[in-house]
């Protein structure tokens, strides 16, 4: 009999009770797209597709445990970074990466959902663009979020997103892919990626549906596997992005609570 070998995807990220975002999204994205997930959660949050009414984070004893139950054991590929929520925690998590060095590290630098709830205490960004992102081989902001690692003002429309090129290209980190969800009032939902001096745009038109809970959970989870699978970073993001599309698409046609609902990760089966 042969040996089946999957390449070996962690997630480290917050818990999404509902089951649209977070670890459950990176888990079936992982899984949907041809990887062995595994997962070290950082937080529990009370959520549905409506709102977070609650989050209680994991002790860091209890994160740093979880990472070297999994590195000590199975061969790690690739590593996508979630919501991480506060200062020691990223701390944690950056430190453990250091030690452990994943061949590939994919790093969302989750601060705020979709519905407004924030996510990252207001000190930690400082904190995540010096600990984290140099590790980081792609970070996936949204555009608040790219606005908010530069402190710059937030741009409304696709002809102002290139106003951040700049400052994000001076990151220190691999690559910068800018998503374009947020541009609401946009007929298309671009994704710019920013990797030397180099920018490429995957564009694809905007789905309208209210159901994009955990859209960038879905896209980061989808891109750290693809990475795992030895693809180049173009390659990996267009097969990503060619994911979320069609996750997004067949999620539409979904009826799951009563808010934003969530994609359909395995449209495949
Ligand atoms: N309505 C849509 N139609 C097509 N693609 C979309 C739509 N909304 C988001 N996307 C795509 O989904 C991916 C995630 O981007 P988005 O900007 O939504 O991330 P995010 O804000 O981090 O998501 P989340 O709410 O999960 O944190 C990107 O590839 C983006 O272009
Ligand atoms: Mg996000």
């Amino acid at each position: 009999m042969s040996i089946k070998q999957k390449p070996i995807i962690l997630t480290i990220a917050g818990s999404d009770s509902g089951g649209g975002a977070g670890i459950q999204a990176d888990i079936k994205a992982i899984s949907a797209t041809g990887g062995y997930a595994c997962s070290v959660i950082t937080a529990l949050t009370a959520q549905n597709t409506q709102g977070v009414t609650a989050v209680h984070p994991t002790p860091q004893a209890m994160i740093e445990a979880q990472l070297d139950a999994i590195f000590s054991d199975l061969s790690v590929t690739a590593v996508k970074v979630g919501m991480l929520g506060d200062v020691a925690t990223i701390r944690t998590v950056a430190a453990a990466l250091r030690k452990y060095k994943p061949t590939h590290l994919v790093v969302d630098p989750v601060m705020v959902t979709a519905n407004g709830d924030m996510l990252l205490a207001d000190d930690a960004v400082q904190c995540l663009r010096e600990e984290l992102l140099p590790l980081a081989d792609v970070i996936t902001p949204n555009l608040p979020e790219a606005a908010a690692l530069l402190a710059a003002p937030l741009p409304k429309q696709m002809a102002e997103v290139e106003s951040l090129f700049a400052g994000l290209a001076q990151l220190d980190c691999g690559a910068v892919l800018i998503k374009g969800g947020f541009l609401q009032q946009e007929a298309r939902s671009p994704d710019w990626l920013l990797s030397g001096e180099q920018v490429r745009c995957f564009d694809t038109p905007r789905i309208m549906t209210p159901n994009t809970h955990g859209t960038g959970c879905t896209l980061s989870a989808a891109l750290a596997c693809y990475l795992g699978q030895g693809f180049t970073m173009e390659a990996a993001v267009e097969q990503a992005k060619h994911y979320i599309d069609q996750a997004i698409l067949a999620g539409s046609r979904m009826r799951i609570g009563q808010g934003r609902g969530p994609v359909d990760h395995f449209f495949a089966l």
